[in-house]
């Protein structure tokens, strides 16, 4: 499996990964064969990336973390709750969020990531840039709680952390859609607006009473840093409820590495040093790194090369040293290598991953050296 930008799909490829629209809609199925009328129809609905199974990636499989109906699901359960709450909102009329069939989503995500034994984030799922929000809620929840699990909280305290991170951006829908979705950079006007979601958020939240109190306060505190360069208060360390401290991770996480703007996002190896940069400064130090070591930083499919010059696909890698993937290498010393060989970096401490291949670079590679055979799975 390999994920690739839709602009280098060719037609052929197989899709190794369902594909949707943002109403959740199936738009392709694992397993189809991709045609120029897929391609068409893929571009209209506004997909950014498709997995697909090619010559490189035979036999290497992708999970997430939990099943793509729960996530589905809860995607839909989100998207139908901010719905009721817009609506409410013009009304005029208090707003009264019901939450009772988000609570049963949380409880499946739960029950599902208990039952996972690994715990380690592979899938960047695939959105479209209408579903964003609702992807990054579902998203957001799942990294939060497989923190939260690594952290030791125990199940009430995952289900209201879980709650918290997928409402914490419930303010935004008090952001005129111009200022939410406008392509270029805000005005220093509308970024104070913007930035008024954590408000809006905390009084939407904090007046409901099926909801806990840390729903209200994570709204509020999720852009503030530990060294107290956030807003909308400037607090730091221990100030910042350590729910809200575990979503502002994720958020940024979810944030830069997503699809949302494409020329601006970042792979996820940059994510992940990005974050653990500012483990201990901007971010709690304990939380990021229990964070990253759930979530793979080279994710299998990526291509690499490794510091001895070989470049090859991360085929899988282990729990708790997520920089250290096994790699499947298929070019060496200018050549394509006849039988493919694995190397887990785990047990190679004299190499490290030197390079990220992104798609067009890999390209470049297949064309230069005419890469013609189809690897045996
Ligand atoms: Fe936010």
């Amino acid at each position: 499996v390999r994920k690739i930008p839709l602009e280098y799909i060719q037609p052929e490829m197989k899709v190794a990964q369902n594909v949707y629209s943002s109403d959740s809609q199936i738009l392709l199925t694992k397993g189809a064969i991709l045609k120029d009328s897929y391609l068409q129809q893929l571009r209209f609905f506004d997909i950014a990336y498709v997995y697909v199974e090619d010559g490189f990636s035979n036999g290497i499989e992708v999970e997430d973390v939990i099943n793509e109906k729960t996530r589905i699901e809860a995607m839909t359960t989100v998207k139908e709750l901010l719905s009721d709450v817009k609506n409410q909102m013009s009304s005029g009329k208090g707003i009264m969020i019901n939450s009772q069939k988000l609570q049963q989503s949380i409880q499946d995500i739960i029950a599902e990531l208990f039952e996972n034994r690994k715990l380690l984030v592979n899938l960047v799922d695939i959105r479209t840039s209408d579903s964003y929000t609702f992807a990054h809620s579902v998203n957001v929840a799942v990294l939060a709680l497989i923190t939260g699990i690594g952290l030791g909280l125990h199940e009430t305290q995952l289900k209201h952390l879980a709650m918290a991170a997928m409402l914490h951006d419930i303010g935004k829908t008090c952001v005129p859609d111009e200022i939410l979705n406008k392509k270029g950079s805000l005005t220093p006007e509308e970024m104070v607006i913007m930035q008024k979601h954590t408000e809006f958020g905390k009084k939407i939240l904090s007046c409901q009473p099926n909801l806990s109190i840390f729903c209200g306060r994570v709204a509020y505190e999720h852009h503030e840093k530990m060294n107290g360069s956030g807003y909308p208060r400037g607090l730091k360390d221990d100030d910042i409820h350590l729910f809200s401290k575990i979503t502002s991770i994720v958020d940024v996480y979810d944030a830069i590495t997503s699809n949302r703007s494409y020329h601006s996002q970042h792979l996820p190896h940059e994510g992940y040093e990005y974050l653990s940069a500012c483990g201990g400064s901007i971010f709690d130090y304990d939380i990021v790194t229990t964070f990253l070591r759930h979530v793979a930083c080279y994710p299998v499919g990526t291509i690499v090369q490794i510091s001895s010059g070989e470049i090859g696909i991360v085929v899988d890698t282990p729990k708790n040293l997520t920089t250290r993937p096994e790699v499947r290498v298929l070019f060496h010393q200018n050549k394509w290598v006849n039988k493919p060989y694995s190397i887990r970096l785990i047990q190679h401490h004299n190499k490290v991953i030197a390079k990220v291949f992104t798609e067009p670079e890999f390209l470049e590679l297949v064309k230069k050296y005419q890469y013609m055979r189809q690897f045996p799975s």
